[in-house]
């Protein structure tokens, strides 16, 4: 696990240094919503999906500066995805990775506008020469992210994920919820380092198992956390899901199962990549520290 925890510690310094550098100040009357994404941004989060990046773009000799690159560009989208989260509109929270949520630090038309930016930078980010030579790599990664992120990906799961607090719904309906808000972004993440490095279909397509699989473990996880995980270490307000009525996998399956569930799904992702030999070694170390993780 050491090796698992100190890679993760540099894929964290790492991409904080990549976003830094990518958001800077202008010194504009507009820099206000600069600071507002950089809050967003910049110290604090598990750095989750920057580390599947990275460890899938180290899978295929990638080059680590346009690795990074890719890694920034997904967790500008996964905080973009939570600014707008924790909107009142939306699931109203005060607290986020234990600092003010970014519209209780700044305002909400600041914190929807700073999600917005980040949203559209990630995309210029991914379009630019700079993160890979090759024009179709670049498109390819864009059309990727872009698929996990709109009506029919994580934008469509918030939208079910806010229906599920009013409605019922069954396991295949949590699914296909849980596969859209938190899954999809998650395979992207898992997909990048196959589509930078120019890895085979077969390849690509072995990383999206693994994430799939991984993508409900994580999000089994979350549920698992907001019932018996802490705010001190979570750095968010818990109970939260069970307050608002909501759909998921714990309060339809109970704790115990749903444990169960997150474990059998993160075994199922290691199973897929054993056709990487050692080299998956670090996604296979990520896949049980996803669903063992207490934040
Ligand atoms: C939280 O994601 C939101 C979900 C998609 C469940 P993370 O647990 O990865 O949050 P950070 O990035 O570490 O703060
Ligand atoms: C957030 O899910 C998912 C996205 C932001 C796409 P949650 O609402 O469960 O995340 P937390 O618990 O607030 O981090
Ligand atoms: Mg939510
Ligand atoms: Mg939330
Ligand atoms: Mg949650």
């Amino acid at each position: 696990m050491n090796d698992l925890k100190s890679s993760m510690a540099d894929a964290a310094d790492a991409v904080e240094r990549a976003l830094d550098r990518l958001l800077q100040l202008g010194g504009d009357p507009e820099d206000r919503v600069i600071e507002a994404m950089r809050y967003a941004v910049l110290g604090g989060g598990k750095r989750i999906r920057p580390f599947m990046v990275l460890s899938s773009s180290a899978m295929f000799g990638v080059d680590r500066a346009s690795a990074l690159r890719a890694a920034a560009a997904v967790e500008m989208v996964h905080c973009y995805s939570l600014v707008h989260d924790d909107l009142p509109a939306m699931d109203n929270d005060e607290l986020r990775r234990g600092k003010p949520t970014c519209h209780k630090k700044f305002d909400e038309a600041t914190a929807i506008l700073a999600g917005d930016a980040l949203l559209t930078r990630a995309f210029e980010v991914l379009a630019d020469p700079e993160t890979h030579q090759d024009a179709r790599v670049r498109a390819d990664l864009v059309l990727a992210l872009a698929e996990a992120c709109g009506e029919r990906g994580m934008v469509g799961g918030q939208v079910l994920d806010l229906m599920a607090e009013t409605t019922d719904l069954n396991m295949p309906e949590i699914t296909r919820m849980q596969r859209m808000k938190t899954g999809m972004l998650i395979s992207v993440a898992c997909e990048m380092g196959a589509i930078l490095g120019h890895a085979s279909e077969n390849a690509r397509h072995t990383l999206h198992a693994y994430a799939h699989d991984l993508g409900l473990a994580f999000q089994i996880a979350d549920d698992l956390l907001d019932v018996e995980g802490s705010i001190e270490k979570t750095g968010k307000k818990t109970g939260k899901d069970q307050a608002a009525g909501k759909a998921t996998f714990v309060s339809l399956l109970g704790v115990e199962r749903a444990r169960g569930q997150a474990k059998m799904l993160s075994d199922q992702a290691v199973q897929h990549l054993e056709i990487f030999g050692e080299k998956g070694d670090l996604l296979k170390q990520l896949a049980h520290f996803v669903v063992e993780r207490d934040a």
